[in-house]
């Protein structure tokens, strides 16, 4: 019997895309997946640790799967990714059971860590900065979850230092993959019938600056764009600072990259983005998505907020109102402020209590809610293109428009990947419930 694995991911996007790197990886090894735990020879958490909570669950997932070294005692439990990188032995000390340790800055030496564990070691590689050969990593195949999406990391790590944010502790500096690499990625994926491509990294905007020869990202999605096959395009996320205009311009220019955008605000008020040391003012963002919405008719914006940071006032949070009130987002990703450590937030004087952080953050839900309901109601009546992404046995297809809502239905399951035209009849926040009209391609 082959040996089994079973991953368990955290947190972002990235840190989803880099399990679909390790799970690649595993096969190379010879390690069969597995969706129960306990018939595991390899558990592996891949972590995260942007707030408290996903601390908190790593640990009690441990305690959980830890048990099975009392069925296995071969098994190995491995902990991986932004927690890992943060906490180090610290974290093997609280949790004992842990057998081998590694970040994304060297997911490639995952095969000799299995080695080391397997002859009895303590296999715990956390590293200050990313090794020189971490390009490695895009040598090993990837297991994606979806066929006709895909995740493509084109840049590494972040330069900002926004005040609460452990990243750039956990990914380190910016490093840009290059334009040849990503590029043969993003053809290798169309050949295997993907048509969908989603760029991530945690600041896509800036990928390119620190190239030998830098490229701006609006070159990257024009070069993208041209490789036959490449559908559509989406990248995640954005900072606005780096939102230039060739990029906005490139989004209107180019047919398949995707209505839609991400760019977190995380406040209103001028006087915490200082805090925050997020390097523009409300009324900079506000201009920029003004730009969005002039130069890329209807597209649909998403954000991430944080309520109740360091001196957050009553007057400071009816900022952040104001700015969801005035640009009306189709999703926001809203946080109470978490204290990390080792941000200089961490300590900062004022913190305001849980109970006010919870009494802002349903003031801001309900007026996101009545948003999203008028939202939703603009699609009625209206044709939207879906790529489909899943055909269930009644024939109840499920696809996203370009502006990235889920819509449904009936289709015959040859049409699965296909790109469709389709009515949309009812309308909610969550699901556009559609007439097919025709294969578009
Ligand atoms: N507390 C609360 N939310 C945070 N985020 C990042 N750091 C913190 C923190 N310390 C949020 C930001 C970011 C998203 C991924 O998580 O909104 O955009
Ligand atoms: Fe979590 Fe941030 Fe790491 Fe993503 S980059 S896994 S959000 S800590």
């Amino acid at each position: 019997m082959g040996k089994k694995f079973f991953i368990k991911t955290f947190g972002c996007q990235m840190n989803f895309n880099d399990s679909e790197r390790i799970r690649g990886i595993l096969r190379t090894l010879g390690y069969e997946p597995t969706d129960r735990w306990e018939e595991a020879d390899l558990i592996l958490l891949n972590t995260c640790t942007i707030r408290e909570k996903p601390d908190q669950k790593v640990l009690s997932h441990i305690g959980e799967y830890k048990k099975i070294k009392e069925k296995n005692p071969n098994a190995l439990i491995a902990v991986s990714g932004c927690l890992a990188q943060r906490a180090g032995w610290e974290l093997v000390q609280k949790a004992p059971a842990i057998d081998i340790m590694f970040s994304s800055f060297n997911m490639h030496q995952l095969p000799e860590l299995i080695n080391q564990a397997q002859a009895g070691y303590k296999a715990v590689a956390i590293l200050d900065a990313p090794p020189e050969d971490e390009d490695k990593v895009w040598d090993f195949p990837v297991e994606r979850d979806n066929p006709f999406c895909a995740y493509v990391t084109i840049i590494k790590g972040c330069d900002k230092n926004c005040t609460y944010c452990v990243v750039p502790r956990t990914r380190g500096k910016e490093r840009s993959r290059s334009l040849e690499s990503i590029l043969d990625e993003v053809r290798k994926l169309v050949d295997d019938g993907v048509r969908e491509v989603h760029l991530l990294g945690q600041n896509v905007t800036a990928w390119g600056k620190d190239l030998e020869k830098p490229i701006p990202f609006s070159e990257l999605l024009y070069e993208v764009s041209k490789i036959e096959g490449v559908e559509r395009i989406r990248f995640t996320t954005g900072h606005p600072i780096d939102l230039t205009d060739d990029i906005i311009e490139a989004m209107a220019d180019i047919p398949q990259v995707c209505n839609a955008l991400h760019l977190p605000f995380q406040a209103g008020s001028n006087r915490i983005l200082e805090l925050m040391d997020r390097k523009y003012t409300k009324e900079f963002y506000l201009e920029r998505i003004s730009k969005l919405k002039e130069t890329v008719p209807d597209i649909a914006l998403s954000t991430d907020i944080i309520v109740g940071f360091p001196t957050e006032t009553e007057e400071d949070f009816e900022h952040t109102l104001d700015v969801v009130r005035q640009v009306e987002f189709e999703q926001i990703f809203s946080f109470k402020f978490s204290p990390r450590p080792g941000t200089p937030a961490e300590n900062m004087e004022g913190q305001v209590p849980d109970e006010v952080k919870t009494q802002r953050m349903s003031r801001l839900l309900e007026l996101q809610k009545a948003i999203m309901s008028k939202l939703a109601k603009r699609y009625e009546g209206t044709v939207q293109e879906v790529l489909v992404e899943e055909i269930k046995e009644d024939r109840k297809a499920v696809g996203r428009t370009t502006t990235n809502r889920w819509a449904t239905f009936t289709a015959d399951p040859s049409l699965l990947g296909k790109i469709v035209k389709v009515k949309v009849q009812k309308a909610t926040p969550f699901n556009l419930e559609c007439e097919l009209l025709e294969v578009v391609r």
